[in-house]
């Protein structure tokens, strides 16, 4: 089975321009170029929805320089954006300024109606916090059945998080959908993220077909 939704942790931008003698910061660019030629993969193989984890509750405390060079890649594609993916986001996007949340209201206007793709971006966007939200609103409705607190989650609507892939090396979540990442099956490379393409995501699609899900049974 292809899988249904894919989380990407695109991490390694900065070691991949380090390494090439760059500013950090230049690495978010070649992010980007990665991220198109996975996206386009992924809709090739018939996956229904990617979310990519960009910028994190806890990478607020990167220094300004970084966070302005990511901010100002994501709201350039938000602005240029015009292929046929539908575009959401999740995360406090108004923590990045006026221009910035309008950006993110433009793109997901423009694009509500698309059939391709569902590509959804986590931006100021924590696991952690995502949870506190969601009980927090369901104890003000005074109703807390699991339906509710799954409908309060950022993911809600999105289909089942089947495979989770992080490059970069590191093998841990940092805080990337912990309540829907409960039974995704893992892959991890060692891989910087601006060296991600097609055939990585061919590749972990292919470890993924292969594994035995048993969800507890
Ligand atoms: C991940 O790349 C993307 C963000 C955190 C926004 P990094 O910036 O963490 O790159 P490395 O891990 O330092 O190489
Ligand atoms: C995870 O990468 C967050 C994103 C890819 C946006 P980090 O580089 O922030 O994660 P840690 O600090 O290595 O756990
Ligand atoms: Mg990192």
């Amino acid at each position: 089975m292809i899988p249904r939704h894919i989380g990407l942790i695109m991490d390694g931008n900065g070691r991949w321009a380090q390494g090439r003698g760059l500013p950090r910061t230049d690495g978010y660019a070649e992010g980007l170029t990665a991220l198109r030629k996975t996206l386009a993969r992924a809709a090739e193989r018939g996956v229904q929805a990617v979310t990519v984890y960009a910028f994190s509750t806890e990478n607020f405390a990167r220094p300004d320089d970084e966070t302005t060079a990511i901010v100002s890649v994501v709201r350039t594609f938000n602005r240029r954006y015009d292929g046929d993916m539908k575009v959401t986001y999740m995360g406090d996007v108004y923590a990045f300024g006026e221009d910035f949340a309008d950006s993110v209201e433009d793109i997901e206007k423009r694009t509500e109606n698309n059939g391709g793709l569902h590509l959804n971006i986590a931006f100021g966007y924590g696991g952690r916090d995502d949870i506190i939200n969601a009980a927090k609103r369901c104890c003000d409705k005074g109703e807390f059945t699991r339906e509710d607190f799954e409908a309060n989650l950022s993911g809600a609507g999105l289909p089942p998080l089947d495979l989770v892939i992080r490059s970069g090396g590191e093998k841990r979540l940092s805080g990337f959908m912990l309540y829907e990442a409960a039974y995704s099956e893992l892959y991890f490379t060692d891989k910087l993220w601006p060296d991600f393409d097609g055939d990585d995501l061919d590749a972990a699609i292919a470890d993924f077909e292969g594994r035995q899900r048993k969800f507890g049974a």
